[in-house]
This record gives C-alpha cells, structure tokens and sequence, in this order.
C-alpha cells in the first residue's frame, strides 16, 4: 500500500513538474481563453465525483451544479485527461456533423484498454476501417436483412425467452435480456450455440459491464479486476472458433459476421486476427448493455404507468385481430406499424438517457462562445442534457409517451439524440428497436406480468438498478 502512495506522489510531483516547465516555455504565446471550470487534482482529475451514484432519474449531481456554475460548456478532467462537457443542444448536433473535419470519436482510457489493445486503428476515426467494419454490421444487423432473415429468429428468441421466464418465480429483467441479446447476437457474430457451449457468455457480461467506467486498478477484488478477467475468458473463447474456422474447410462457411471477416482477411490490409476478436467483443458489448437496460426501463415505466400499458395491450390486440389466424409470424409491416410500441420505447429511451453523452476528440481547435477547445482535447457532448429540456417536453420528468405524437422531425432531431447522430449513428439502431418492440408485443399479448421488487435507477454514471428490477411473468388464458 505505501508503495502505491509513494509511486502516486512521486508520478504527480514529476507531472507538477513537467506542466511548470511547459507552462513556462509557453507563457509568451497568444493568450487561449479555455471554457470555464475546475480541474480537480492531477491524475485522478474528477473523475471520482463523476462516478459517485446519483440516485435519481436527474442529470448526474456531477454535471447539474457544474452547468448552474459555469454554463452549459465546461471544463473538467477525467481519467487524467481534460475533458471539455457540453449540454448545448446546437454545439452537440454541429460537433457530430463535423465527424472526421473537427472531432472524431474517441473513448476514455478504460475503453481503449478493452476494446483496442492495438489502438490506432480504433483512433483514427476516419477513413476506410470505420467504412468497412460500418458495412460489415449493416450487412448483419442492419435494416435490410431485418426484414429478410432476422425477424423470425427474433420472434422465436423472444417467445421461448418469455416462455422460460414465466416458468420462474422471479426474473432480475436487466440480467435475464442482457443474457438473452448477448446469446443472439452472439449467434449471429460468430455462431455461438448456448445448447452446446459451456461458456456462460451472459454471466461473463455482466461482470463486464459492473466495470466499464469502474476505476481501472487491476488488482484482485476490484471490479475492474474481474472486468478484465471476463473479458480474456470471452476473447479466449472467441479465438478457439476463430481458429477452428481458419483449418475448417470452405464449404463450412455459413456467412456470419466471422465468416465475412475471415474470408476479407486477405483482402483489407488493416484486418488481423486480433482486431476481428476485439471489434467482436465490441460489438457484444455495445448491443447487449444497452438494448438490456432499455428494456428494463420500459418494464419498469410501464408498470408504473398502467394506463401506458392498456393502450399498447390494445395496440398489440389490433394487430392479431386483424391478422387471418392469430400464430401466424410476425410480418415487417406489422413491426412498423406499432406506432404507440415506438413512442414508449422513445419516452423510455429519453427519461432513462441510456447513453450519457457521446465522446469526441478535437482534432482542430474550435471557438465556441469566445472559448477555445484545443486539439486533442476530448469533448463530451452531454446530449442526454437536452432530453430534458422543460421548453421542449413539457413536465420533463414525466413518463408521457403520447407526447411523441405532437413533436416536430426537426425538434426531434436536435433535442433526441439516444443513438447519436451523423456518420458515426449506432449502427444498431434499427435492430435494437425491432428487438425491443417484438419483445414487447409477445409480453403483452401473451403474459400477464407484475412489478415484483426494485428498479430504483441509480447512474455511476452508466445507467443502471441500484436494486435490480424483479417482475413475475404469468401467461395470459
Ligand atoms: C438501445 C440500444 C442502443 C443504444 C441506446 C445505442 C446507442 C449508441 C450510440 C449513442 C452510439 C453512437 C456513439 C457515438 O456517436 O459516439 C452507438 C454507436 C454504435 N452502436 Fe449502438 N446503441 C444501441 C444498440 C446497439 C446494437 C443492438 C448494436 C449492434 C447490433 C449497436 C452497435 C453500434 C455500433 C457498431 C456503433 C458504432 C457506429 C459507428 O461508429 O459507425 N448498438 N450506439
Ligand atoms: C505549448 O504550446 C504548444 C504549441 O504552441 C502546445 O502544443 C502545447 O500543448 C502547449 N503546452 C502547454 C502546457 O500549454
Ligand atoms: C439523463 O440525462 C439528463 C441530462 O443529462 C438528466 O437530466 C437525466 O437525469 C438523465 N437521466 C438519468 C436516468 O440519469
Ligand atoms: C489513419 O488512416 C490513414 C489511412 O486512412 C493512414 O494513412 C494513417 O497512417 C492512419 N493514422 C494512424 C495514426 O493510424
Ligand atoms: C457493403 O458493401 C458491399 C460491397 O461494397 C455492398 O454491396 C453492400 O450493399 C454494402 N452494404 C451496406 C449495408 O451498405
Ligand atoms: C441465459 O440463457 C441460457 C440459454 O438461453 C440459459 O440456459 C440460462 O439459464 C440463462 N441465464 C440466465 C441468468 O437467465
Ligand atoms: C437450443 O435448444 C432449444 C430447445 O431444444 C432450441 O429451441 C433453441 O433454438 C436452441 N438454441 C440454439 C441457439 O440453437
Ligand atoms: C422516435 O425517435 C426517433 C428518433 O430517434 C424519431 O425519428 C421517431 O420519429 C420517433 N418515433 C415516434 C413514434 O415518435
């Protein structure tokens, strides 16, 4: 432990250090205005307050009370890095717009360190990796072969998912749809088969997702220690397949995502091995965490909400009245139009801002308000900020699904950003919510479900259940 304090100061007296020296050096340049703010103590910067819960649905404490100090664009430190924060809906739509010109994604240390070990190509944004793994998703799980392939793989999943759950005295909702989209997804990547693998890949992500965002000290105990434990477990795994593709003969091949990726193998230059098993394992993540948590907050707001839920019964009810025969599959025309079904999961997606906010970095320096944000530094556009403006949602704190009947495209456009925006929009968009609203129609046309315990949100500052929500399913005579 003493070690660990004498490293510790002796690595911020040697950066103290360091910055005078620059600081020195520079002090004759022009004069750079830089956006108001604290930076908290080197090193370790804020990040600890940002990460203390807020238990509420509101803003993280972190960010309001820095918004009432110093204006909707501020500046912080995190992770050891500065980080400007901006909650300005016009700055946020013109900074994802200019994708690759003035900014481009990027993710904190934590991010990197799990999803690109081999960093650069993660880094430079732009050009034809992001092209190429962007098609490669959309090809997969993109709108397209949703509504050529995907969707009765989907209705099956969800119908003996259900069928599973209402055999349970009690369901932890969050855990059980997480486990449910990592074993379809997972499928669909590189033809996981849950009936056959030993590997439990849900439980291993949920310990992954306990430590995204965890502080990153890699010790035994720690969250983070376990994060990353699971992690190599679920790359092993992956890299047992890979392999066994790579001696497998060609007829085997069955298209999936793998398949695809091994076969341009030879063709794109940037691809390797290890960056086909890290952008899967992203992928993993980035579908299940999300989409799982979005789904317990519709259970949790409907059943909240029981008149919410008798008009989406009715909505769904429509639908099988006017089918020919009520087992009949699923059709893409019905899916587009449970209008209601998407207002719900809009409202939902919107209270529960599952996405804080989005990470760019500067690659020029930009002039906002008379600030400069330098180059290189990283911009956190607070878009969840915006879901909460009281001047375009009324009572803002309310779950009002019927409100989405009355908003304009463009309001929508500027103040709704839950799958960001621009060239780098979530790829997944589209399948998530065709995953979400089947889910949805079989729960309420076929089972009968009541709220057992928990689902108080807490946010740290990922969104998650202080005490995981538990609801019991029965099936409907
Ligand atoms: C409710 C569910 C989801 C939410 C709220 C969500 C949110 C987001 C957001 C906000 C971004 C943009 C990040 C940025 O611009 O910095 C994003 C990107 C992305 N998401 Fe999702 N996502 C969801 C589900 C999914 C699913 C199911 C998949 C995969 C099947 C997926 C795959 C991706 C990919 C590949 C990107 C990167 C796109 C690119 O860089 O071009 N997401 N997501
Ligand atoms: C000093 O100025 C150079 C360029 O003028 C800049 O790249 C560097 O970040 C500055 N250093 C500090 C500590 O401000
Ligand atoms: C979503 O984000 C907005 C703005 O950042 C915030 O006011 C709200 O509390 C957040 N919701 C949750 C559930 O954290
Ligand atoms: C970024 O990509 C371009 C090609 O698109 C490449 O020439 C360049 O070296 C890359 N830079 C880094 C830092 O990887
Ligand atoms: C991906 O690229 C291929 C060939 O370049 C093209 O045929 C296909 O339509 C693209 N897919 C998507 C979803 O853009
Ligand atoms: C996860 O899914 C698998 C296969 O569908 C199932 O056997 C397992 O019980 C599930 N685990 C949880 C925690 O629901
Ligand atoms: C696993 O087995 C069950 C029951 O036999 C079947 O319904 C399901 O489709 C199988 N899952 C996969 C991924 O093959
Ligand atoms: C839900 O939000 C999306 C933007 O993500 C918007 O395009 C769509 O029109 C909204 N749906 C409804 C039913 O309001």
């Amino acid at each position: 432990m003493l070690s660990i304090i004498s490293l510790y100061v002796a690595t911020i007296s040697a950066i103290c250090f360091i910055c005078l020296v620059l600081r020195r050096r520079n002090s004759s340049a022009n004069q750079v205005i830089l956006p108001p703010g604290s930076k908290g103590f080197p090193i370790i910067g804020e990040t600890l307050q940002l990460l203390l819960p807020s238990y509420s649905l509101d803003l993280p404490s972190f960010i309001t009370t820095r918004i009432q100090r110093y204006g909707p664009i501020f500046q912080t430190r995190l992770i050891g890095r500065p980080v400007v924060m901006s909650a300005d809906p016009d700055f946020n739509r013109y900074i994802v717009q200019q994708e690759g010109r003035m900014a481009e994604m990027w993710y904190l240390d934590t991010f990197s360190k799990l999803f690109a070990q081999e960093g650069e190509a993660r880094t430079n944004a732009t050009g034809m990796v992001h092209k190429y793994l962007r098609n490669l998703t959309l090809s997969h799980f993109g709108s397209q072969s949703l509504r050529e392939s995907l969707l009765p793989h989907l209705e099956n999943l969800v119908r003996s998912t259900l069928l599973g759950w209402s055999s349970k005295d009690s369901i932890d909702v969050k855990h059980a749809a997480l486990n449910m989209t990592i074993e379809f997804v997972a499928k669909l990547l590189f033809g996981y088969d849950c009936n056959k693998s030993k590997e439990r890949l849900g439980e291993k992500f949920s310990h992954i997702s306990q430590g995204l965002l965890s502080f990153p000290l890699n010790i035994p105990g720690t969250t983070y220690y376990s994060c990353l434990k699971s992690q190599r477990e679920v790359m092993n795994m992956m890299r047992t397949t890979l392999k066994e593709r790579r001696r497998a003969s060609p007829e085997t091949f069955r298209g999936d995502f793998l398949d695809h990726a091994l076969k341009d193998l030879n063709t794109e230059k940037f691809l390797s091995e290890d960056f086909i098993l890290q952008i899967m394992f992203g992928l993993l993540f980035a579908s299940s965490e999300s989409s799982s948590t979005t789904l317990a907050l519709v259970l949790k707001f409907l059943s909240e909400n029981p008149h919410a839920l008798q008009e989406l019964e009715a909505e769904h009810e429509r639908i099988l009245k006017s089918r020919e025969s009520p087992d009949t599959p699923l059709t893409w025309d019905e899916v587009k139009s449970m209008t209601f079904t998407l207002q719900v999961i809009n409202e939902s997606l919107r209270l529960g801002n599952v996405s804080l906010g989005l990470l760019r970095r500067t690659l020029k320096d930009i002039q906002i308000n008379g600030y400069t944000i330098p180059a290189g530094w990283t911009i956190m556009l607070v878009t969840s900020a915006c879901q909460y403006n009281s001047d375009v949602y009324k009572d803002p704190l309310t779950f009002n699904p019927w409100r989405w009947k009355e908003m304009q495209p463009d309001v929508i456009a500027k103040n709704f950003m839950p799958f960001g925006g621009g060239t780098r929009q979530c790829a997944g968009a589209e399948f998530a919510k065709v995953l979400m609203t089947i889910f949805l129609h079989v729960l309420v046309t076929k089972y009968r479900w009541e709220k057992i315990k928990g689902g108080e949100i807490v946010r740290n500052p990922i969104l998650g259940f202080r005490n995981a929500l538990h609801v019991k399913l029965d099936q409907k005579d």
